[in-house]
C-alpha cells in the first residue's frame, strides 16, 4: 500500500473507531473499498480517489456545528502535515469538499472524475440494508422517533433549510435515500443501486403494512 495511504487510513481508523454506528471507521472502510471498486472500472485518479474516501467525513457538517467547509480545511492540513506535495493535497480538499449531500433540491456541485467517485461510493453505502441500518442508527443517536405517521417529508431547496431540519428517520427515506439512484454519476454504481434501492422500498412497505396491522388475520 502507498505510504500516504497507510498513513492517512491508520490516522482515520483512530479518530472513528468508537464513533456511533453510522459514522464509524467501517462507513469509512466500505466507502473506501467501494471507491476502488468503482475506480477499476470508471478509471481516475486512485491515489486522489482513495484519500478522498478516506477523508470524506473528517469533519462532517452533522457533527461539527454545521460547518459545511471545515471537512476540506482539515484534508488540506492533514495531507501536508504527512508530507503530501501541495497539489495532490488541493485536489483531494476539492473533492471532499463536493461529496455530501446537500438536499433534495440542491444540485451536486462535484466537477471532477474522482468527485464523483467518492460521491457514488459515499452513497452506495447509503442505500440498501447497510443504508437502512445507517439511518435508524444516525436517528437513535438523535433520540429521532422512527416514524410520526402525519409529518410529511420535506424535499429541501437550499442546503442549510437540510442541515436545519431535523424529523423522523422514515421521512429521511423519502428526503435523500430514495432519491440517491437517480443522482448515482458513474454507470457502475448506478448499477449497483438498483438492488439497494428496491430492497429499501420492500423494507417500507413491510414497515408501513406492521404499523397499520394490514395483514392481521
Ligand atoms: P453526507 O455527507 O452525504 O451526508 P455521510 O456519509 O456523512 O453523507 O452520511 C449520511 C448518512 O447519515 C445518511 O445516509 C444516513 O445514514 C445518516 N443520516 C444523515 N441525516 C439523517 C437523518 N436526518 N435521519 C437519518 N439518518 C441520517
Ligand atoms: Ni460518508
Amino acid at each position: 500500500m502507498n505510504d500516504l495511504i497507510e498513513k492517512v487510513a491508520q490516522f482515520i481508523h483512530q479518530k472513528f473507531k468508537d464513533n456511533e454506528g453510522s459514522h464509524d471507521w467501517y462507513h469509512i472502510e466500505r466507502v473506501w473499498k467501494l471507491a476502488k471498486l468503482i475506480q477499476q472500472s470508471e478509471g481516475g485518479d486512485l491515489l486522489v480517489i482513495e484519500l478522498a474516501a478516506l477523508l470524506h467525513d473528517v469533519s462532517d457538517h452533522k457533527y461539527n456545528g454545521g460547518d459545511w467547509n471545515k471537512g476540506s480545511q482539515l484534508t488540506k492540513e492533514i495531507l501536508l502535515n504527512f508530507n503530501a506535495p501541495s497539489e495532490l493535497a488541493g485536489k483531494v480538499e476539492k473533492a471532499v469538499s463536493q461529496v455530501s449531500y446537500k438536499g433534495a433540491r440542491v444540485a451536486d456541485s462535484s466537477d471532477s472524475l474522482e468527485a464523483r467517485i467518492v460521491q457514488d461510493a459515499d452513497r452506495l453505502d447509503a442505500i440498501g440494508a447497510i443504508g437502512i441500518a445507517r439511518a435508524f442508527a444516525f436517528g437513535g443517536s438523535k433520540n429521532r422517533p422512527l416514524y410520526v405517521p402525519d409529518l410529511n417529508p420535506v424535499l429541501h431547496q437550499s442546503a442549510d433549510e437540510y442541515k436545519n431540519s431535523v424529523s423522523h428517520t422514515v421521512n429521511h427515506f423519502y428526503e435523500k435515500l430514495f432519491l440517491l439512484k437517480d443522482r448515482m454519476h458513474t454507470v457502475t454504481a448506478k448499477n449497483m443501486a438498483i438492488d439497494r434501492h428496491s430492497f429499501m422500498e420492500k423494507f417500507l412497505n413491510e414497515f408501513y403494512n406492521e404499523w397499520n396491522l394490514d395483514r392481521v388475520k
